[in-house]
């Protein structure tokens, strides 16, 4: 890069604009050059992208899709138990099985229903402690939660948004049956350093890859590598259903007690043998699934191509940094393209005005999760259960309570995200990936006026 030679710092003050166009390729600000003189559209200029210019839709739709639906209803068959081997769902489960390159699967309603049937399955419940992230939807420690174990939250790398190994060890005490590593955005967590903690530490993992469907690392799906994985198929996530989910596992029995526990604690053969709520997939979700999992891979290679054609015109730019990844990540599921906001090289300017000005210019990011879940009331709420009282030392319920109110880490990442939502716009095409550089290099080029926003 050109900064090779000079001091980061003495590199970053002596950028302009001009400089920082100039890193990528010609034709990209070359086109816009004429636009980047004149004011940000915030200010009354011309926006970048013009409103007639639309991004594709979401959830995505097809033919294939609708006929899918439309032969489950004809069939009568609604439910799996009515046609446990040929219904859709099965039919689903045999296909994202071989897709993720795992034995089993097991469609749920939900991406929260899977992980918590994985938390029932594996036996955990009152008085064990889970750890996970508290960078994620609330569906994450909502599913420790539901078995009454303690969700243990363990700080965040700030460059990989992911759980930090460091924090992960020190966080470990002899009630910890599991870890839980979320792979944010769908991009897979240091899950090298996971599965050997887990070994060291005789920890089951259960990988919440809900954001990352068909995501690869070290030559394996996400949701493979660990003791079980789960997935969400909810409307926003990139392969959906509308409310939907997915264990998948290569070990029979703990599949078979998965499937117990999301069949309200029945079994296979119909004997009542465990206790669990009723979580099944039903029919038309799975249908929905089949008719859209045979082109899925396109939109996945297409959304891992966009990003990499993001994440290439950003190299060298220090205003926005694209997530870290760690060695290993063969791709991503990309449910957001997310970038660090470092406002030093925007004049200072907040995040909000920075947003404010790009979605003038056409460009919706998002600053994403608002604030640590480290932050939100649920603590105190379970802090104050008898049934929490009874089952942990007061003494660790208070060094769990302190130790939730410093993950510096995760405030840091909440406060600089910024997020290019993945499974519609990372569909799109090059230019509309040139129109986000465009307007993240013009709000830059004109920073001194962000602060009047
Ligand atoms: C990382 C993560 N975990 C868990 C969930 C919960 O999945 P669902 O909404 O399908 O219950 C989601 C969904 O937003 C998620 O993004």
């Amino acid at each position: 890069m050109a900064a090779k030679g000079i001091g980061r710092r003495n590199f970053i003050s002596t950028l302009t604009a001009a400089s920082i166009a100039g890193m990528v390729p010609s034709g990209v600000f070359a086109a816009q050059s004429g636009r980047q003189a004149g004011k940000l559209a915030a200010l009354g200029g011309q926006p970048v992208r013009p409103a007639f210019k639309k991004w594709p839709k979401w959830p995505y739709v097809d033919d294939r899709m609708v006929e899918e639906v439309v032969k489950t209803t004809k069939s009568g068959i609604w439910s799996r138990i009515q046609s446990p081997v040929n219904g859709a769902v099965a039919s689903f489960e045999k296909q994202f099985a071989g897709m993720t390159g795992s034995k089993y699967c097991i469609g749920t309603g939900s991406g929260t229903q899977a992980l918590a049937i994985c938390v029932e399955a594996l036996g955990i419940g009152p008085g064990d402690e889970v750890i996970t992230s508290p960078y994620t939807d609330f569906g994450t420690i909502s599913a420790i939660l539901t078995s009454r174990a303690l969700p243990v939250l363990a700080d965040l790398d700030a460059d990989s948004y992911q759980l930090d190994p460091a924090d992960v060890r020190r966080k470990i005490t002899p009630a910890t049956k599991a870890i839980m590593p979320v792979h944010i955005m769908g991009l897979p967590a240091d899950m090298d350093a996971m599965m050997e903690m887990a070994k060291e530490f005789n920890l089951k993992v259960i990988e919440d890859a809900c954001q990352g469907a068909l995501a690869r690392y070290r030559g394996r799906a996400l949701g493979t590598i660990g003791d079980l994985g789960c997935f969400s198929f909810q409307a926003s996530k990139s392969i959906a259903c509308g409310e939907g989910g997915a264990i998948v596992g290569n070990d029979e029995s703990l599949m078979d007690q998965c499937y117990t526990v999301h069949n309200h604690g029945t079994n296979r053969k119909g004997k009542h043998v465990a206790i669990g709520p009723k979580n099944r997939m039903n029919e038309f979700e799975a249908a929905i699934l089949n008719g859209q999992l045979p082109t899925a891979t396109e939109r996945f290679r297409l959304r891992n191509r966009n990003a990499a054609y993001l994440t290439s015109k950003l190299k060298g730019f220090p205003g926005l940094v694209p997530q870290r990844q760690y060695a290993g990540t063969e791709s991503g599921g990309y449910y957001n393209y997310a970038m660090s906001y470092k406002k030093e090289h925007f004049h200072n300017a907040t995040r909000q005005q920075f947003l404010k000005a790009l979605a003038a210019e056409g460009i919706a990011l998002s600053p994403y999760i608002p604030n640590g879940l480290h932050r939100e009331p649920w603590i105190d709420h379970i802090l104050e259960l008898d049934e929490y009282k009874k089952m942990f030392p007061a003494a660790r319920l208070r060094e769990y309570r302190e130790a939730a109110r410093h993950l510096s880490g995760c405030d840091q990442v909440c406060s600089e995200m910024v997020v290019l939502p993945g499974s519609a716009a990372l569909i799109a095409g090059t230019s509309d990936m040139d129109d986000v550089i465009r307007a993240i290099m013009k709000v830059h080029a004109h920073r001194e006026q962000l602060t009047s926003l």
